[in-house]
């Protein structure tokens, strides 16, 4: 690893984490920012085998940050070869390419892995039980990319919103300018985590990991990583309108007056411990978050 500074890849940077990591890897290191545009950077099509292959050799970075992924959990059950490809080949690759060349591999998934009928947040060990397409590629990726032996680390992470990209959060901002009421899922429960914290989460890992490179091979595996406290898409909702300042009125609903494409978990909350223990981080609560989020949107 080149000394003091390292050159980390990152691919997906235009996405909700991606965006926000650009920003804070960049106090770490040198980024070589990927997307499908290159925009900031290089052009990478994650479904270009070739591509990728040529780009890691060519870059040799000390650290490959994957914020890519087939996101759209609704279109993913129509689109399920598309997924599959991006969600479960291409971390399998990115950890095929890692252990050859001794990089060591940040890599996201979803609380979709499991099928929310727990009566406790999940722990990294539980059974997991994917309801969705989305849920089913997104595990395939995880246990594909643990089985190329790299030095992988995989934040599991959850109702991810940020000030950049499409999520709930900016789909409630702009129906309340255009309705005074609306009905909302109250009967899903999660933890809506800001990309922002997941980001610098993540580069705190990544900083100890430079510090101590040997961390790597016996800390690498799967790490729950979300926003403290729990809440419904309705509660979500209502604290968004809340500290946005909207005065809509917002009516809970549950899952089966709002059909969708995908099934999704009732309770996916997930347990955060093992990554407090490891190393040492704890995101705040999901309110916290979303108050500093709306406010520096603001700004
Ligand atoms: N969003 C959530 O609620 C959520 C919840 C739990 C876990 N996660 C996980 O967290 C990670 C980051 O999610 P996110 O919310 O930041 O996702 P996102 O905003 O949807 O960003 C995903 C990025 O992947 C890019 N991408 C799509 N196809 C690609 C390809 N073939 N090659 C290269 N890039 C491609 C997209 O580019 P275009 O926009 O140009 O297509 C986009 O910039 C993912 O692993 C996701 O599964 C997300």
């Amino acid at each position: 690893m080149s000394a003091g500074r390292p050159r980390i890849l990152l691919i997906g940077c235009d996405g909700q984490v991606g965006w926000e990591l650009q920003r804070t890897m960049a106090t770490l290191g040198e980024v070589i920012a990927a997307s499908l545009c290159g925009h900031y950077g290089l052009v990478l099509d994650l479904l270009d085998r070739d591509a990728v292959i040529s780009t890691i050799q060519r870059e040799r970075p000390d650290f490959i940050i994957n914020a890519a992924a087939h996101t759209a959990v609704d279109k993913a059950e129509s689109e399920a070869e598309l997924s599959g490809r991006l969600n479960a080949e291409a971390p399998e690759l990115l950890g095929s390419l890692s252990a050859e060349l001794g990089v060591t591999l940040i890599h996201y998934s979803t609380d979709f892995v499991f099928a929310g009928d727990a009566d406790k947040p999940y722990r990294e060990e539980d059974l997991a039980g994917p309801l969705s397409v989305y849920g089913q590629t997104k595990l395939e990726g995880e246990q594909r990319l643990l089985a190329t032996g790299a030095n992988a680390f995989i934040f599991r992470t959850s109702w991810v919103y940020g000030n950049h990209g499409h999520n709930f959060m900016h789909t409630m901002l702009r129906l309340f300018k255009d309705r005074d009421r609306l009905r909302v899922v109250d009967d899903q429960i999660g933890a809506p985590t800001w990309s922002r914290m997941i980001a610098e989460a993540t580069a705190q890992i990544v900083n100890q990991l430079r510090l101590t490179p040997s961390d790597a091979e016996y800390l690498r595996g799967i790490y729950h990583l979300t926003a403290g406290g729990e809440t419904s898409w309705c509660g979500f909702a209502r604290r968004i309108a809340e500290f946005s300042g909207e005065a809509c009125r917002i009516d809970p609903i549950p899952t089966r007056d709002y059909p969708t494409p995908a099934r999704r978990p009732a309770c996916s909350v997930l347990d955060n411990t093992k990554l407090n223990r490891t190393f040492g981080l704890q995101l705040p609560d999901w309110k916290v978050s979303l108050e500093q989020c709306l406010a520096d949107r603001k700004n």
